[in-house]
């Protein structure tokens, strides 16, 4: 069967990575996997690093796309992702997560009736003022195979309506939803044992530091939340060093957003050592050897549970909402006080015996094969 894969930001190519490696290991036979790039995210480190680090074939269409206001970037996609489906003609198109790419694949292919795979189905933070939970409820209602990576994602979906039944030919209106743990589980694992306590140009193995990363557009563009966050940075730096792999988002909104005063603070300040994007296996690397992680990615929170880092949730409130219940993870928001006081109670805290721990990650996210199951699901309910 023939699949056109839509993905656009940074996320999403490391998402998809898992289940591409999946196909050409085992379904090669059975899957023809198309891989449509819409160009949102487009800087080398931002993009390409992905596809030769984790070896994705490369993409047969770019639309190119790049940075507009959200109706123009989704509105540009839609228009050249149904050009592709109307001229590939796929038994099914699959997304990824929530961003303007996964709703314009959504929209797409939903309208001229090709069956939409949503990968990272059925996660809510009830807050629709945040793009990604618009792109998400909308992605969700028009798809035909929903995979949940969690339980409180499958039981939101539930309360919304979708039913429990799993039938053999599901369709537009009878969608089946299945909770079959998380994907990015799968790269988590498949690449922390390729680049466990290595180094990378950026820390040394052992090294006593923070992970921290910031581009949320309510953070970011929000003048008093990105001062709170980069003043708990600055009060953290007197305790601990810091690195900031720093989203091009941040970095353009840094200027315009903090005091002169402030910016002076963190850049000349040698415990804050900020660098550019890193790539995925730095990425993990950086992760699995810092002490702790504070962000406000939905990818890099899991990531750091995965890893069994305790983590501060940049956010008033999480999609995960299991790792914040099992307490390796606080949602300390924009809030000084809250994000300062995470940050003691977490450099106190014991770590729980690790085979205890993989038993607790197993049952909330999944074995680390979820690509498989996926693969499996698609050929027999689609192919
Ligand atoms: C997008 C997703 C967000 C996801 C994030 C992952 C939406 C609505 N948002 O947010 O859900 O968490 O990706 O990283 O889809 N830029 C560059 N170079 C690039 C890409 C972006 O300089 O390669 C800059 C541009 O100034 C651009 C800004 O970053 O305007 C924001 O990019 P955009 O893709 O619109 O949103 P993200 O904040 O990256
Ligand atoms: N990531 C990366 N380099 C970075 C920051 C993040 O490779 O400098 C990876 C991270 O390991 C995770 C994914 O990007 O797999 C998360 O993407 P991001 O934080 O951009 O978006 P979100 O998950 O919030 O949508």
């Amino acid at each position: 069967m023939k699949i056109v894969t839509v993905i656009g930001a940074r996320p999403q190519i490391i998402k998809a990575s898992a289940l591409s490696r999946k196909i050409q290991n085992k379904f090669s036979d059975k899957i023809e996997e198309i891989i449509v790039h819409t160009g949102q995210h487009y800087d080398e480190n931002m993009s390409q690093v992905f596809f030769s680090e984790l070896q994705i074939p490369k993409e047969k269409y770019n639309l190119g796309v790049g940075s507009l206001s959200h109706g123009k970037q989704t509105a540009k996609m839609i228009e050249g992702i149904e050009d592709i489906l109307q001229k590939e003609q796929p038994e099914a198109l699959v997304i990824y997560g929530d961003t303007n790419s996964t709703l314009a694949g959504a929209i797409a292919a939903s309208k001229i009736h090709i069956p939409v795979v949503h990968i990272e189905a059925g996660l809510r933070s009830f807050d629709k003022r945040m793009p990604e939970e618009i792109n998400r409820i909308t992605a969700d209602n028009v798809s035909t195979l929903l995979f949940c990576p969690t339980k409180a994602g499958y039981d939101n979906l539930m309360h919304e309506g979708f039913a429990e039944t799993i039938t053999n030919r599901p369709d537009f209106n009878n969608p089946n939803v299945y909770l079959c743990g998380d994907i990015m589980l799968d790269n988590t694992l498949y690449f922390s044992k390729q680049t466990y306590q290595q180094s990378t140009p950026y820390n040394k193995t052992n090294d006593n530091y923070i992970l921290c990363t910031i581009h949320r557009n309510s953070n970011t563009d929000d003048k008093q939340r990105l001062s709170n966050i980069f003043t708990s940075i600055v009060e953290i730096a007197k305790y601990k060093k810091i690195i900031l792999p720093l989203h091009p988002r941040t970095k353009k909104m840094m200027p315009q957003m903090l005091s002169a005063n402030l910016l002076k603070q963190i850049n000349e300040n040698p415990n804050i050592q900020i660098i550019p994007p890193a790539s995925y296996l730095e990425m993990i690397c950086l992760e699995n050897n810092s002490q702790m992680i504070i962000t406000d990615s939905g990818g890099v929170q899991k990531e750091a549970y995965f890893l069994q880092k305790p983590c501060i949730i940049l956010r008033p409130q999480t999609e995960w909402v299991e790792i914040v219940e099992h307490k390796m993870a606080i949602t300390a928001d924009a809030d000084i006080n809250k994000i300062t006081d995470a940050f003691t109670q977490f450099l106190n805290m014991p770590k729980k015996n690790t085979e205890e721990f993989c038993k607790q990650r197993e049952t909330l996210f999944g074995n680390g094969n979820t690509s498989e199951f996926i693969c499996q699901t698609i050929i027999e309910t689609l192919g």
